[in-house]
Protein backbone atom coordinates (compact mmCIF):
# COMPACT_ATOMS: atom_id res chain seq x y z
CA UNK A 1 0.00 0.00 0.00
CA UNK A 2 1.41 3.33 -0.58
CA UNK A 3 0.40 6.86 -0.18
CA UNK A 4 -1.24 8.89 -3.33
CA UNK A 5 -1.76 12.68 -3.61
CA UNK A 6 -4.16 13.49 -6.71
CA UNK A 7 -4.69 16.67 -8.09
CA UNK A 8 -7.77 17.71 -9.68
CA UNK A 9 -9.58 14.96 -7.25
CA UNK A 10 -12.94 16.77 -8.29
CA UNK A 11 -12.71 16.87 -12.24
CA UNK A 12 -13.35 13.67 -14.17
CA UNK A 13 -10.04 11.89 -14.67
CA UNK A 14 -8.98 12.73 -10.90
CA UNK A 15 -12.23 11.15 -9.37
CA UNK A 16 -11.71 7.83 -11.24
CA UNK A 17 -8.10 7.66 -10.51
CA UNK A 18 -8.98 8.40 -6.60
CA UNK A 19 -11.44 5.57 -7.23
CA UNK A 20 -9.38 2.70 -8.53
CA UNK A 21 -6.28 4.22 -6.34
CA UNK A 22 -8.63 3.19 -3.27
CA UNK A 23 -10.03 0.37 -4.72
CA UNK A 24 -6.50 -1.35 -4.72
CA UNK A 25 -6.11 -0.11 -1.30
CA UNK A 26 -3.73 2.79 -1.60
CA UNK A 27 -4.42 5.67 1.08
CA UNK A 28 -5.86 8.86 -1.32
CA UNK A 29 -5.44 12.83 -0.30
CA UNK A 30 -7.10 14.81 -2.94
CA UNK A 31 -6.15 18.24 -3.82
CA UNK A 32 -8.25 20.91 -5.47
CA UNK A 33 -9.76 24.32 -4.99
CA UNK A 34 -13.34 22.83 -3.88
CA UNK A 35 -11.99 20.23 -1.59
CA UNK A 36 -13.46 20.34 2.07
CA UNK A 37 -9.82 21.38 2.76
CA UNK A 38 -9.09 23.52 -0.33
CA UNK A 39 -5.84 24.22 -2.03
CA UNK A 40 -5.17 25.75 -5.36
CA UNK A 41 -2.57 25.05 -7.23
CA UNK A 42 -0.74 28.43 -7.85
CA UNK A 43 -0.71 28.64 -4.33
CA UNK A 44 2.84 27.70 -3.26
CA UNK A 45 2.60 27.90 0.17
CA UNK A 46 -0.53 25.82 0.52
CA UNK A 47 0.79 23.22 -1.89
CA UNK A 48 4.31 22.60 -0.50
CA UNK A 49 2.44 22.22 2.80
CA UNK A 50 -0.24 19.79 1.49
CA UNK A 51 2.81 17.63 -0.17
CA UNK A 52 4.57 18.03 3.06
CA UNK A 53 1.75 16.89 5.55
CA UNK A 54 0.52 14.05 3.19
CA UNK A 55 4.30 12.62 2.45
CA UNK A 56 2.82 10.66 -1.27
CA UNK A 57 4.99 8.32 -2.49
CA UNK A 58 3.39 9.12 -6.05
CA UNK A 59 1.30 12.00 -7.35
CA UNK A 60 -1.08 11.58 -10.02
CA UNK A 61 -1.28 15.51 -11.25
CA UNK A 62 -4.59 15.22 -13.23
CA UNK A 63 -5.51 19.36 -12.31
CA UNK A 64 -5.51 21.61 -14.66
CA UNK A 65 -7.42 24.45 -15.79
CA UNK A 66 -9.41 22.60 -18.58
CA UNK A 67 -11.95 25.49 -20.17
CA UNK A 68 -10.05 25.43 -23.67
CA UNK A 69 -11.94 28.19 -24.99
CA UNK A 70 -11.88 30.44 -21.80
CA UNK A 71 -8.05 30.15 -21.49
CA UNK A 72 -7.43 31.95 -24.68
CA UNK A 73 -8.87 35.50 -23.25
CA UNK A 74 -7.16 34.79 -19.80
CA UNK A 75 -3.79 33.57 -20.65
CA UNK A 76 -2.26 34.72 -17.19
CA UNK A 77 -4.80 32.44 -15.36
CA UNK A 78 -3.76 29.48 -18.18
CA UNK A 79 -0.42 29.70 -17.47
CA UNK A 80 -0.53 30.44 -13.13
CA UNK A 81 -2.48 27.08 -12.83
CA UNK A 82 -1.11 24.82 -15.82
CA UNK A 83 2.44 25.97 -15.75
CA UNK A 84 3.16 27.75 -12.32
CA UNK A 85 0.48 25.20 -10.54
CA UNK A 86 2.75 22.17 -11.84
CA UNK A 87 5.69 23.85 -10.62
CA UNK A 88 4.71 24.35 -7.41
CA UNK A 89 3.86 20.70 -7.51
CA UNK A 90 7.15 19.33 -8.97
CA UNK A 91 9.00 21.24 -6.25
CA UNK A 92 6.75 20.03 -3.30
CA UNK A 93 6.87 16.45 -4.71
CA UNK A 94 11.14 16.72 -5.29
CA UNK A 95 11.43 17.74 -1.84
CA UNK A 96 9.36 14.64 -0.39
CA UNK A 97 11.11 12.29 -2.69
CA UNK A 98 7.73 11.62 -4.87
CA UNK A 99 7.21 10.51 -8.01
CA UNK A 100 5.06 12.65 -10.34
CA UNK A 101 2.54 11.24 -13.34
CA UNK A 102 1.82 14.65 -15.12
CA UNK A 103 -1.04 14.37 -17.45
CA UNK A 104 -0.92 16.83 -20.57
CA UNK A 105 -3.09 16.77 -23.72
CA UNK A 106 -3.31 16.35 -27.33
CA UNK A 107 -3.51 19.75 -27.80
CA UNK A 108 0.85 20.43 -27.53
CA UNK A 109 0.76 19.00 -31.10
CA UNK A 110 -0.28 21.81 -33.93
CA UNK A 111 -2.13 18.80 -35.87
CA UNK A 112 -0.71 19.48 -39.28
CA UNK A 113 1.08 15.67 -39.31
CA UNK A 114 -0.49 13.35 -41.71
CA UNK A 115 0.05 10.12 -39.53
CA UNK A 116 -0.25 9.45 -35.54
CA UNK A 117 1.55 11.54 -33.14
CA UNK A 118 4.52 9.51 -31.37
CA UNK A 119 5.86 10.62 -28.15
CA UNK A 120 8.77 12.05 -29.72
CA UNK A 121 7.76 14.06 -32.24
CA UNK A 122 8.38 18.29 -32.35
CA UNK A 123 5.51 19.78 -30.59
CA UNK A 124 3.50 22.94 -31.60
CA UNK A 125 0.57 24.07 -29.61
CA UNK A 126 -1.54 26.64 -31.47
CA UNK A 127 -4.06 27.30 -28.39
CA UNK A 128 -3.40 29.06 -24.88
CA UNK A 129 -4.73 25.43 -23.36
CA UNK A 130 -2.10 23.98 -25.68
CA UNK A 131 0.97 26.54 -24.88
CA UNK A 132 -0.05 26.36 -21.01
CA UNK A 133 -0.16 22.26 -20.56
CA UNK A 134 3.39 22.56 -22.65
CA UNK A 135 4.56 24.71 -19.98
CA UNK A 136 3.41 22.06 -17.03
CA UNK A 137 5.38 19.77 -19.39
CA UNK A 138 8.07 21.58 -19.69
CA UNK A 139 9.17 21.66 -15.66
CA UNK A 140 9.19 17.88 -14.94
CA UNK A 141 12.67 16.39 -15.00
CA UNK A 142 13.12 13.08 -16.96
CA UNK A 143 12.65 11.13 -13.98
CA UNK A 144 8.89 12.02 -13.68
CA UNK A 145 6.55 10.64 -16.13
CA UNK A 146 3.91 12.65 -18.79
CA UNK A 147 1.69 11.16 -20.18
CA UNK A 148 -0.32 13.13 -23.02
CA UNK A 149 -3.70 11.45 -23.97
CA UNK A 150 -7.18 12.71 -25.21
CA UNK A 151 -10.60 13.79 -25.88
CA UNK A 152 -11.02 12.12 -22.12
CA UNK A 153 -14.79 10.77 -21.17
CA UNK A 154 -15.77 9.44 -17.91
CA UNK A 155 -18.93 8.86 -15.77
CA UNK A 156 -17.69 11.83 -13.45
CA UNK A 157 -18.02 15.53 -14.86
CA UNK A 158 -19.75 16.72 -17.93
CA UNK A 159 -18.37 15.56 -21.25
CA UNK A 160 -18.85 15.03 -24.97
CA UNK A 161 -20.46 11.62 -24.02
CA UNK A 162 -23.15 13.02 -21.91
CA UNK A 163 -23.53 15.92 -24.16
CA UNK A 164 -24.76 13.89 -27.10
CA UNK A 165 -26.49 11.27 -25.01
CA UNK A 166 -28.52 14.49 -23.83
CA UNK A 167 -29.29 15.80 -27.24
CA UNK A 168 -29.97 12.55 -28.46
CA UNK A 169 -32.79 12.22 -26.28
CA UNK A 170 -34.22 15.48 -27.90
CA UNK A 171 -35.96 15.88 -30.96
CA UNK A 172 -33.46 17.35 -33.98
CA UNK A 173 -30.72 16.49 -36.00
CA UNK A 174 -27.29 16.77 -34.92
CA UNK A 175 -24.56 18.19 -36.08
CA UNK A 176 -20.13 17.78 -35.61
CA UNK A 177 -17.10 18.03 -37.42
CA UNK A 178 -16.07 15.68 -39.77
CA UNK A 179 -12.16 17.49 -39.54
CA UNK A 180 -10.86 16.91 -36.68
CA UNK A 181 -9.98 13.57 -35.57
CA UNK A 182 -8.53 11.62 -32.64
CA UNK A 183 -8.72 8.63 -29.82
CA UNK A 184 -11.45 9.06 -27.27
CA UNK A 185 -10.37 8.08 -24.19
CA UNK A 186 -12.10 6.55 -21.06
CA UNK A 187 -10.74 7.58 -17.69
CA UNK A 188 -11.74 3.62 -16.64
CA UNK A 189 -9.44 3.12 -19.00
CA UNK A 190 -6.74 5.40 -18.38
CA UNK A 191 -6.69 5.75 -14.66
CA UNK A 192 -5.08 2.33 -14.21
CA UNK A 193 -2.63 2.92 -16.82
CA UNK A 194 -1.43 5.98 -14.82
CA UNK A 195 -1.48 4.31 -12.10
CA UNK A 196 0.92 1.30 -13.04
CA UNK A 197 3.16 3.76 -14.74
CA UNK A 198 3.34 5.41 -11.36
CA UNK A 199 4.27 2.36 -9.76
CA UNK A 200 7.04 1.74 -12.11
CA UNK A 201 8.47 5.28 -11.66
CA UNK A 202 8.57 5.02 -15.85
CA UNK A 203 9.83 8.42 -16.42
CA UNK A 204 9.91 10.56 -19.65
CA UNK A 205 6.69 10.70 -22.06
CA UNK A 206 3.99 8.08 -22.80
CA UNK A 207 0.71 8.66 -24.95
CA UNK A 208 -1.78 6.90 -22.75
CA UNK A 209 -5.15 7.04 -25.24
CA UNK A 210 -8.18 4.15 -26.21
CA UNK A 211 -7.66 2.74 -29.86
CA UNK A 212 -10.22 3.80 -32.54
CA UNK A 213 -9.61 7.01 -34.49
CA UNK A 214 -12.43 8.79 -35.22
CA UNK A 215 -13.65 12.50 -36.14
CA UNK A 216 -15.84 13.92 -33.72
CA UNK A 217 -18.86 13.49 -36.64
CA UNK A 218 -17.80 9.89 -36.41
CA UNK A 219 -17.86 9.59 -32.57
CA UNK A 220 -21.15 11.17 -32.16
CA UNK A 221 -22.97 8.41 -34.52
CA UNK A 222 -21.06 5.72 -32.28
CA UNK A 223 -22.52 7.32 -29.49
CA UNK A 224 -26.00 7.18 -31.15
CA UNK A 225 -25.60 3.65 -31.53
CA UNK A 226 -24.62 2.79 -28.35
CA UNK A 227 -27.58 4.53 -26.87
CA UNK A 228 -30.20 3.12 -29.59
CA UNK A 229 -30.80 5.50 -31.41
CA UNK A 230 -30.39 6.26 -35.25
CA UNK A 231 -26.75 7.38 -36.41
CA UNK A 232 -28.26 9.05 -39.23
CA UNK A 233 -29.46 11.45 -36.87
CA UNK A 234 -25.80 12.65 -36.85
CA UNK A 235 -24.64 15.23 -39.77
CA UNK A 236 -20.90 16.16 -40.45
CA UNK A 237 -20.49 19.57 -40.40
CA UNK A 238 -16.08 21.43 -41.39
CA UNK A 239 -14.66 23.07 -39.08
CA UNK A 240 -14.46 26.67 -40.69
CA UNK A 241 -18.71 26.57 -40.95
CA UNK A 242 -18.87 26.16 -37.16
CA UNK A 243 -21.45 29.33 -36.36
CA UNK A 244 -19.75 30.95 -34.25
CA UNK A 245 -16.79 30.15 -34.19
CA UNK A 246 -14.82 28.67 -31.27
CA UNK A 247 -12.12 30.73 -29.97
CA UNK A 248 -9.23 28.25 -29.76
CA UNK A 249 -8.26 26.24 -32.86
CA UNK A 250 -8.00 22.56 -32.01
CA UNK A 251 -5.49 20.43 -33.73
CA UNK A 252 -7.34 18.95 -36.90
CA UNK A 253 -5.16 15.84 -36.24
CA UNK A 254 -5.02 14.36 -32.47
CA UNK A 255 -4.64 10.94 -33.18
CA UNK A 256 -1.57 9.74 -30.19
CA UNK A 257 -0.25 6.72 -31.21
CA UNK A 258 0.73 4.72 -27.73
CA UNK A 259 4.34 3.38 -29.34
CA UNK A 260 6.07 4.26 -25.68
CA UNK A 261 3.05 1.29 -23.93
CA UNK A 262 4.25 -1.38 -27.00
CA UNK A 263 7.71 -0.36 -26.97
CA UNK A 264 7.71 -0.97 -22.80
CA UNK A 265 5.25 -4.43 -23.17
CA UNK A 266 2.68 -2.64 -21.73
CA UNK A 267 -0.69 -3.25 -23.23
CA UNK A 268 -1.97 -0.21 -25.06
CA UNK A 269 -5.71 0.65 -24.14
CA UNK A 270 -8.17 -1.59 -25.36
CA UNK A 271 -10.66 0.03 -28.43
CA UNK A 272 -12.98 2.99 -27.07
CA UNK A 273 -15.96 0.97 -27.66
CA UNK A 274 -16.49 -1.03 -24.66
CA UNK A 275 -15.98 1.72 -22.48
CA UNK A 276 -18.24 3.78 -24.39
CA UNK A 277 -20.87 1.04 -23.93
CA UNK A 278 -20.36 1.01 -20.13
CA UNK A 279 -20.57 4.60 -19.88
CA UNK A 280 -23.62 5.21 -21.90
CA UNK A 281 -25.39 2.32 -19.69
CA UNK A 282 -24.35 3.94 -16.67
CA UNK A 283 -25.50 7.29 -17.76
CA UNK A 284 -28.83 5.55 -18.69
CA UNK A 285 -29.31 4.05 -15.29
CA UNK A 286 -28.38 7.31 -13.54
CA UNK A 287 -31.62 8.64 -15.54
CA UNK A 288 -33.70 5.77 -14.55
CA UNK A 289 -32.91 6.22 -10.97
CA UNK A 290 -35.64 8.29 -9.24
CA UNK A 291 -33.78 11.17 -7.78
CA UNK A 292 -34.61 11.82 -4.18
CA UNK A 293 -37.85 13.49 -2.77
CA UNK A 294 -37.53 17.00 -1.62
N1 LIG B 1 -10.89 16.66 -20.91
C1 LIG B 1 -10.18 16.32 -21.97
O1 LIG B 1 -10.70 16.05 -23.06
C2 LIG B 1 -8.68 16.22 -21.85
C3 LIG B 1 -7.93 15.89 -23.01
C4 LIG B 1 -6.54 15.79 -22.90
C5 LIG B 1 -5.91 16.00 -21.67
N2 LIG B 1 -6.67 16.33 -20.58
C6 LIG B 1 -5.97 16.57 -19.30
O2 LIG B 1 -6.45 15.59 -18.39
C7 LIG B 1 -6.44 16.13 -17.07
C8 LIG B 1 -7.82 15.87 -16.44
O3 LIG B 1 -8.82 16.51 -17.21
P1 LIG B 1 -10.36 16.48 -16.76
O4 LIG B 1 -11.16 16.37 -18.00
O5 LIG B 1 -10.53 15.50 -15.66
O6 LIG B 1 -10.52 17.95 -16.19
P2 LIG B 1 -11.69 18.58 -15.32
O7 LIG B 1 -12.85 17.64 -15.22
O8 LIG B 1 -11.91 19.96 -15.84
O9 LIG B 1 -11.05 18.68 -13.87
C9 LIG B 1 -10.03 19.61 -13.59
C10 LIG B 1 -9.66 19.47 -12.14
O10 LIG B 1 -8.62 20.42 -11.85
C11 LIG B 1 -8.98 21.16 -10.68
N3 LIG B 1 -8.43 22.50 -10.73
C12 LIG B 1 -8.65 23.45 -11.69
N4 LIG B 1 -8.00 24.58 -11.36
C13 LIG B 1 -7.36 24.34 -10.17
C14 LIG B 1 -6.55 25.11 -9.33
N5 LIG B 1 -6.23 26.38 -9.64
N6 LIG B 1 -6.08 24.56 -8.18
C15 LIG B 1 -6.41 23.28 -7.85
N7 LIG B 1 -7.17 22.50 -8.62
C16 LIG B 1 -7.65 23.02 -9.77
C17 LIG B 1 -10.50 21.17 -10.73
O11 LIG B 1 -11.06 21.33 -9.46
P3 LIG B 1 -11.57 22.69 -8.85
O12 LIG B 1 -12.08 23.54 -9.97
O13 LIG B 1 -12.57 22.24 -7.89
O14 LIG B 1 -10.35 23.25 -8.21
C18 LIG B 1 -10.81 19.75 -11.18
O15 LIG B 1 -10.72 18.88 -10.07
C19 LIG B 1 -6.05 17.59 -17.21
O16 LIG B 1 -4.69 17.72 -16.91
C20 LIG B 1 -6.27 17.91 -18.67
O17 LIG B 1 -5.40 18.92 -19.10
C21 LIG B 1 -8.02 16.45 -20.63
Amino acid sequence: MSRLLVTGSTGQLGREVADVARGARHHVTGLSSSEADPCDLTNRTAVMRLVERSRPDLIIHAGAWTAVDACESDPERAFAVNGEGTRNLVDAADEVGAHVVYVSTDYVFDGTKDSPYVETDETNPTSVYGQSKLAGESVLGPDHTIVRTSWVCGRHGANMVRTIVRLAGQPGDLRFVDDQIGHPTFTADLAPTLLELGRRRAGGIWHGTNQGAVSWYEFAREVLLAAGHDPDRVHPVATADLQPPRPAPRPANSVLDNAALRAAGMAPLPHFRGALQDLVGHIEAEAATPSEPR
